[in-house]
């Protein structure tokens, strides 16, 4: 039996459990999948001993990504440029993370925008965090030729170009109407538009047509950019998607199986989302 959790603080909202225990279930697995409130004092004492709590494995998400990638052995080059894990596991006995936010992002976007190619024009991002991070490092591997970084602290939107290259462009926040043209990509990286943050205004009259327009935020799932994108017949993409995705390697690493993200598991993280 095989146990797996995720760690955050808070740790409440989180539905990778949900996620995981589907799976399970689903494919007649012996094993589960907890939640794990752990304070940031508390992290360093509960990775090392993960395994003696009867862990073969976590998830890992906000406040401890950054942490949690100083603490275990990271081989992939996606992820020590991103300086960020949110999946751990034991290889030869050793702690090994990973981040799997990008490969999340990436799925969603060709499973929802199957017409979306890195060759559909530059890509616009807003915001510069580290899902920013995540979402820029993936758009440059996939050979998106130009990506326009716009954010309200122009100076985090300068680090993710020192961090890139110049593929990268810091674009200033009363600037973002003016770098949707020719875009084949809009991302909404930021939380304005999630529920209880402020709304996002983005006036959308530059963004060619043909743009996918792709939030993010997953709470609301039909967020008012979206709502505003559609209308205009823009392809859309939400970011409920990108959280079923990235739980795909971790589950595929702990329990042997690579699991399918089906419509069946959209509807039961939707119900969810709905009832909160
Ligand atoms: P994450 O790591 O999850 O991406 P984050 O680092 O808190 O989260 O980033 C949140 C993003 O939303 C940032 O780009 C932030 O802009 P700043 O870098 O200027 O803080 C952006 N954001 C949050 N509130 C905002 C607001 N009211 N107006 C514009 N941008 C906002």
């Amino acid at each position: 039996m095989k146990k797996v959790c995720v760690i955050g603080w808070p740790i409440k909202h989180s539905r990778s459990p949900l996620i995981h225990n589907y799976w399970l279930k689903l494919h007649r697995i012996e094993g589960s999948y907890e939640r794990c409130a752990v304070t940031p004092d508390e992290l360093s004492r509960f990775l090392a001993s993960l395994a003696d709590r009867g862990y073969v494995g976590c998830n890992v998400t906000v406040p401890h990504k950054e942490k949690v990638f100083e603490a275990v052995r990271v081989d992939d080059p996606f992820t020590r440029s991103l300086g960020a894990v949110n999946t751990v596991y034991y290889k030869d006995g050793e702690l090994h993370g990973t981040n799997t936010d990008g490969i999340g992002f990436l799925q969603n976007l060709k499973s929802r925008s199957p017409l979306w190619r890195a060759s559909s024009g530059p890509a616009t991002i807003l915001g510069a965090g580290g899902a920013a991070r995540a979402v820029v490092a993936t758009l440059l591997a996939e050979g998106v030729e130009e990506i326009r970084i716009c954010n309200r602290t122009l100076e985090r939107a300068e680090t993710l170009v020192t961090m890139f290259g110049d593929r990268v462009r810091a674009i200033a926040w009363d600037r973002r109407t003016e770098c949707l043209g020719e875009c084949g990509v809009l991302v909404n990286t930021t939380t304005l538009g999630m529920t209880g943050a402020p709304p996002l205004d983005l006036a959308l009259e530059q963004l060619p047509e043909t743009a996918t327009v792709y939030d993010i935020v997953y709470a609301p799932l039909m967020t008012d950019l979206l709502k505003r994108a559609l209308t205009r017949s823009n392809p859309t993409v939400d970011g409920l998607g990108m959280l079923l995705h990235q739980a795909v390697p971790g589950f595929a690493q702990w329990f042997g199986v690579t699991p399918v993200v089906s419509d069946d598991l959209r509807a039961l993280i939707v119900n969810d989302l709905e009832a909160q």
